[in-house]
């Protein structure tokens, strides 16, 4: 199991990598848009803090696949790095994911909500493919049962792409991924933190802390 970052905000890219274990930072369209900043220059100090071990998943916008194409190759000129090209799997899409692949790139086809895009898109060649899992239980779908069956007809035809379950916004949505055999998800920093989350191991610490302050005068373990 991979966890990756599904954020272009620096501070939580940085947070994120400090205490938790990190595989990279996911990004879209949106998410970069939001940070209302020179995208190219915001991608590479992104890569910069994440490193050359971490991956780094950056969308195209392109809806041909020479226009895709053209613009993998200029993620992959200006930003560099441990890249994914995520390629949204629209039949132009999948054409760009088959030349690229035979480029040599790195591909995640997004925006999945069917087992069968995940399978096309696969059998063209994509690395990762991410199922968006909330955006299909916000609309009463079904968001784990697609990563069910996207995992069974992987296994079935022994692909190795893996699967990206994306689009979370609370720990059962990743509980339930994870027990389906989702090869990673990627979360905010606040999911991600929710994942660590209960009340009970919070004042369970608050006792331990308190029964050795009354005994030995002091809340530390050191003397
Ligand atoms: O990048 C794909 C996915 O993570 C989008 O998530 O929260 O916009 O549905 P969200």
């Amino acid at each position: 199991m991979l966890i990756f970052l599904d954020t272009a905000d620096i501070n939580s890219i940085k947070k994120g990598i400090e205490y938790y274990p990190i595989a990279g930072v996911t990004t879209n369209p949106t998410i970069i848009a939001r940070e209302n900043k020179d995208y190219v220059e915001l991608l590479k100090d992104i890569g910069g803090v994440i490193g050359k071990d971490k991956m780094l998943h950056i969308q195209v916008l392109g809806t041909t696949a020479e226009n895709i194409v053209k613009e993998a190759n200029f993620i992959k000129d200006s930003i560099g790095g441990n890249i994914y090209i995520k390629i949204p799997v629209i039949k132009e899409g999948i054409k760009a994911i088959k030349i690229l692949k035979k480029k040599g790139f790195n591909i995640t086809a997004t925006a999945i909500f069917t087992p069968q895009q995940a399978l096309v898109a696969a059998l063209a060649g994509a690395d990762f493919v991410a199922p968006y899992v909330n955006r299909l239980d916000n609309i009463s779908g079904d968001g784990v049962n697609v990563i069910r069956e996207i995992k069974k007809l992987f296994d079935i035809y022994k692909l190795n792409t893996r699967i990206l379950a994306a689009s979370f916004k609370n720990v059962e949505q990743v509980h339930k991924s994870s027990l389906e055999g989702a090869h990673s998800v990627t979360l905010s920093l606040e999911v991600l933190e929710n994942l660590l989350y209960h009340p009970l191991t919070d004042s369970s610490i608050k006792t331990f802390i308190e029964d050795w302050e009354t005994t030995y005068n002091q809340t530390e373990f050191i003397k």
